[in-house]
């Protein structure tokens, strides 16, 4: 699904010039349930939005499914996001005027899917993330946990290869936590690949596979501690 080699992302602002990645080679396999984790600052996020093609590395090679996007331009990176790629964030980035039902509906009606079944599709998610009662619920009126599930049912809604999490967790209770991870469990059980940056052992010990990462570099890559 990913392969990157000798990626590197340096950030310049005039003023500073920070190295954010030093050279990282990440393999992931379709239908694998990755966790990152690592110190605050150590490139989590901007290795997620190079994955998630909401930026691009400064050298390196990325393929992703098969696509070698490294060198795509703007247009061409946000076609194979809107195809490929589905994300949940940490502050849930709901529109907050908008219902949990439109919430989930907004990336289908960009796609172009019909209004029937835009219908079907929406109602499913929201049932399979146990929200069938709060479609016409507004981010307001829903909890922090119920909004990540919104999240994640909009996330799913163009059917993604790849779902990235970047601490979806993180403004959650445990309890909450414990139930997103669930989620995200049975999305990788009915084959949708993740990769998730977490802060939380408890949270990277659900997943199959934990890379850590520390100053831009990938230190480990730890197997296998799935559920025990
Ligand atoms: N847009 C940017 N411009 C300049 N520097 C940036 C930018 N984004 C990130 N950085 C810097 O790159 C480094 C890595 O940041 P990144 O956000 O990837 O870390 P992180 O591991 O996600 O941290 P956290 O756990 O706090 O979210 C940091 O030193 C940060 O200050
Ligand atoms: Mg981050």
């Amino acid at each position: 699904m990913i392969s990157m080699k000798g990626i590197r992302k340096v950030y310049d602002t005039g003023k500073v010039r920070v190295e954010a990645l030093k050279g990282l080679d990440l393999d992931l396999d379709a239908g694998e349930f990755v966790s990152i984790v690592g110190p605050s600052g150590s490139g989590k996020s901007t290795l997620m939005n190079i994955c998630g093609c909401l930026d691009v590395p400064s050298d390196g090679e990325f393929i992703l499914d098969g696509e070698r996007v490294d060198t795509f331009d703007h247009n061409q990176l946000a076609e194979v996001r809107n195809r490929k790629i589905g994300f949940v964030f940490q502050n849930f980035n709901l529109l907050a005027y908008a219902t949990a039902y439109e919430n989930v509906e907004l990336p289908l009606i960009f796609a172009g899917a019909p209004a029937k079944f835009r219908k079907e599709r929406v109602t499913m998610l929201l049932a399979r993330v146990g929200l069938g009662d709060r479609m016409d619920h507004k981010p307001t009126e829903l909890s922090g946990g119920e909004m990540q599930r919104v999240a994640i049912a909009r996330s799913m809604a163009n059917n993604p290869k790849l779902l990235l999490a970047d601490e979806p967790t993180g403004n959650l209770d445990s309890r909450s936590g414990k139930e997103i991870i669930d989620i995200f469990e049975e999305l990788w059980k009915s084959g949708t690949t993740i990769l998730m940056i977490t802060h939380d052992p408890n949270i990277a010990k659900r997943t199959k596979r934990t890379i850590l990462l520390k100053d831009g570099v990938i230190v480990h890559s730890l197997n296998g501690n799935g559920n025990g």
